[in-house]
């Protein structure tokens, strides 16, 4: 215990908390020094994708070396697992394992554990310290930052939860490398979104990439670039209550087409990609943007795997029904995030019903 702490890539002030996210090849045996360095409780909760054992022994062994009490639970892979049920589970058997309020919970894989976990660490004694070791390349530049924890209900995903930052993100970019192509994508379909709202060099980044995952330490740096446009988006609003919502460009019709689909067609990122490309249609119509935004953002997300035409299975009006039902259980207007020009997006409440329509029908080939 009490080892001296590794300086961090990057640092994100939000709220009253100082956020280090460490990243590169080989951070995941920096997770035991880290959190024997905090001046806290000795006893470590890892909790593990089943998907990725070896990773979680990595981590555990880490955090044993570093003297920490290890206790672990395994999560079965899927978002079938992001449930109140599990949430029970995994409670009783860290209060079996002797789990403090001054003890850490480590969310060891996607955004499932991590988002699984992050709740456990909010809600647990009434909130214990939590470190986030995301495995995916979505969980990387997206789910492991900003705070945002929960589970699904029957009624609807996320639908419980908590903001509660982490103390500290390791992010191994190693660990990808077992990371089907699939999923790889959907990760990349997020970096797109990053590119779309800063526009510049990451956008330029984003359309140039070779090939996923792509030469490694350029991959660092890429999720490190949009890594720090989500937690400056954050930082500028925590709760989500103004500005934080450009960070849901696409998302609007892409939620739609991924509950359309049943969570099943489609993985989250790919219904993303079609999101993007729709919203930059309706972007065209209300703000102007240049069409060849649109078709460029298409050339790069197909080049990578990611859909560019939605199913005919997937019927449109059932896309529009679903972002209507999104709508009312969010009580307000319906908010879509448009571009007027890469890095100058803004949300617009409302638009053109007859506008969204079409843009959803243009995705069918
Ligand atoms: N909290 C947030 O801000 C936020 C943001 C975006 C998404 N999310 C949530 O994130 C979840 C999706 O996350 P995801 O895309 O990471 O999915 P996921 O956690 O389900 O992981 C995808 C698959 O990859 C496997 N896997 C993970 N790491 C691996 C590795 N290194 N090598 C091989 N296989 C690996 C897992 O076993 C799983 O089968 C959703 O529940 C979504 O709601 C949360
Ligand atoms: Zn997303």
């Amino acid at each position: 215990m009490s080892t001296v702490a590794p300086e961090p890539l990057l640092t994100a002030i939000i709220g009253p908390r100082t956020v280090p996210v460490h990243l590169g090849p080989g951070v995941l045996d920096l997770v035991g020094p880290l959190v024997a360095s905090a001046a806290a409780g000795d006893g470590v909760f890892v909790v593990v994708d089943d998907g990725i054992a070896e990773v979680g022994e990595r981590v555990q062994d880490s955090c044993r070396d570093a003297g920490l009490r290890v206790a672990t639970a395994s999560v079965p892979a899927g978002e079938a697992s992001k449930n109140l049920g599990e949430m029970e589970r995994l409670a009783r058997a860290a209060a079996r394992a002797g789990i403090h309020r001054r003890d850490a919970v480590v969310a060891v894989g996607g955004g499932v554990v991590g988002d699984l976990a992050g709740y456990l660490a909010a809600s647990y004694q009434r909130g214990v310290r939590l470190v986030q070791v995301p495995t995916t390349l979505l969980a990387m530049v997206d789910s492991s930052l900003g705070g945002k924890t929960g589970v699904d209900l029957p009624e609807g995903k996320n639908y419980v939860g908590a903001v509660y930052q982490p103390e500290a993100v390791l992010m191994d970019t190693d660990v990808l490398s077992t990371l089907p192509a699939r999923e790889l994508a959907c990760g990349f379909a997020e970096i797109v979104k990053y590119g779309l709202l800063t526009g510049g060099a990451l956008m330029e980044t984003a359309e140039g990439w070779p090939g996923l995952p792509g030469p490694g330490a350029e991959l660092a740096d890429l999720i490190r670039r949009c890594a720090q446009c989500k937690l400056d988006v954050v930082a500028g609003d925590e709760f989500d209550l103004g500005r934080r919502a450009i960070l849901n460009l696409g998302h609007t019709v892409g939620h739609g087409i991924e509950a359309a689909a049943g969570y099943d067609l489609y993985h989250h990122g790919e219904a993303i990609s079609l999101g993007l490309l729709a919203a930059l249609r309706i972007s065209e119509h209300v703000l102007g943007l240049a069409p060849e935004w649109r078709d460029r953002t298409a050339a790069t997300l197909r080049r990578h795997g990611l859909p560019v035409e939605m199913d005919p299975s997937v019927a449109v009006d059932d896309v529009l029904a679903m972002m209507a039902h999104d709508k009312k259980a969010d009580g307000r207007a319906l908010n879509m995030v448009l571009v007027r020009a890469p890095g100058d997006v803004l949300t617009h409440q409302d638009p053109d019903p007859g506008v969204v329509r079409a843009a959803v029908e243009e995705l069918l080939p």
